[in-house]
């Protein structure tokens, strides 16, 4: 028999508990043994629910039962996570965690701790909510050099995008849905500025190029200031908006970056709609491979978490070696990244100025009465950007991904 313990009882850690007990059979089948929940750690009391038998207030007590296998961090933050999570792996307990947080900081760590102590500390629902990348980008892809990850790995940013496009809606009543289906960080901040975003880039760039690359290093701009109008535009060039997370690699030099970019048809991204996250995975040899489903809510992100719960279970004695070291890889600022831009200046009949200044450029008409210009550049570095913006009053300017 397997114990399990649960650490918070939330969006996420209500899911695994029902998906352990909802699917037993089916889960010690595939796991090759018997698996129960023996405890769910939570500082709040829930009268009525089935959790009040296995329910605990007091982290020792699961620290200290040498029956408790695996433990399952569905806390979120940094703390005490971090903490729980580390006592967990040098009691030599197997850990897994959805925490995007907790393992963009301590994930190279964590896993160095779950080695020393022939355990496994495993992540998979900590980037793409319950669409397998993890496990495939360090079991899988191990023969091709990873020369771009392009993702959109922020569900409720993805809804109100979505809903902003197709229905012109409000933002914050979009918002308000998102959160209600479970899908929103507490701090909606952390979704709309692109912070969780970052975080999982920050997993993935580290992941993909095996050393530490931390967080703060990552340029990040959210969606708070795109509006309908961007929209609008988009519907007569046929493109889209979409808040993506990226990394690239060439011999040298690390580029990892969280902003919207306009996306084309021919992107496979474009298509990807409301709380559904895609990540495309370019490799050296292989080409393009996208893995797409649901990046946020309940289920798919606890049936991601069980899933490691699994694996654990199936490689106990056995530490996965996962290449992620404690050592920093540097990140090219976002100046040297290159893109075209679409860009709105105020004012009309700038058409030579621009020229000017941007080079060749394509107009797109916009609503007269807006008072604008609105074009899309060639490929510019941020500097060049920068500099030929100048002379202008930029009402917005958004990447657009070539
Ligand atoms: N708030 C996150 C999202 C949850 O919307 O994608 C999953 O990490």
């Amino acid at each position: 028999m397997i114990n399990v313990a649960i650490l918070g009882y939330g969006t996420i850690g209500s899911g695994v508990y029902k998906i352990i007990n909802d699917n037993n059979s089916h889960i010690a089948r595939r796991a090759g043994e018997d698996i129960r929940v023996k405890y769910v750690l939570d500082l709040r009391d829930f009268p009525g629910d089935p959790v009040e038998e296995v329910l605990v207030h007091d982290v020792n007590v699961i620290i200290e039962d040498e029956e408790v296998d695996v433990v399952v961090e569905v806390m979120g933050g940094v703390e005490p996570a971090y903490t729980f999570v580390k006592r967990a792996l040098e009691a030599g307990k197997s850990a897994c965690s959805s925490n995007k947080e907790l393992v963009a900081v301590h994930g190279a760590e964590l896993l160095e701790i779950a080695a020393a102590n022939k355990v496994n500390f495993f992540f998979e629902a900590s980037v793409g909510g319950g669409i397998p990348i993890i496990r495939p980008l360090s079991e899988c892809l191990t023969v091709d050099h990873i020369e771009e990850i392009e993702g959109i790995m922020n569900g409720t940013t993805n809804y109100i995008l979505t809903k902003m496009e197709v229905e012109g809606a409000d933002f914050d009543t979009v918002l308000k849905e998102a959160q209600d289906m479970g899908y929103a960080e507490r701090n909606p901040e952390a979704d709309i500025e692109g912070y969780d975003a970052c975080r999982k880039i920050a997993i993935l760039t580290s992941l993909a190029y095996e050393k530490q690359v931390d967080f703060e290093d990552i340029y990040t701009e959210g969606i708070s200031k795109i509006t309908t109008t961007d929209f609008d535009y988009m519907k007569k060039i046929g493109a889209t908006i979409k808040l993506l997370g990226i990394a690239r690699k060439d011999y040298h030099k690390t580029y990892s970056m969280v902003a919207p970019f306009v996306l084309y048809p021919d992107n496979p991204l474009y298509s990807v709609k409301d709380v559904f996250n895609a990540i495309l995975v370019k490799g050296d040899m292989l080409g393009e491979v996208m893995f797409y489903g649901k990046g946020a809510g309940s289920l798919p992100t606890a049936s991601a978490v069980v899933s490691d719960v699994v694996d654990i279970i199936k490689r106990r004695g056995e530490t996965a070696k996962v290449l992620w070291s404690k050592e920093k890889r540097t990140i090219e600022g976002v100046d040297a990244l290159t893109t075209p831009y679409f860009v709105r200046v105020k004012g009309k009949g700038l058409e030579a100025d621009i020229k000017d200044s941007f080079g060749d450029v394509q107009f797109i008409e916009g609503d007269e009465s807006l008072g604008e210009t609105a074009f899309i550049t060639k490929v510019l570095t941020g500097l060049e950007f920068e500099k030929a913006a100048e002379k202008f009053d930029i009402v917005s300017r958004i990447r657009v991904s070539d």
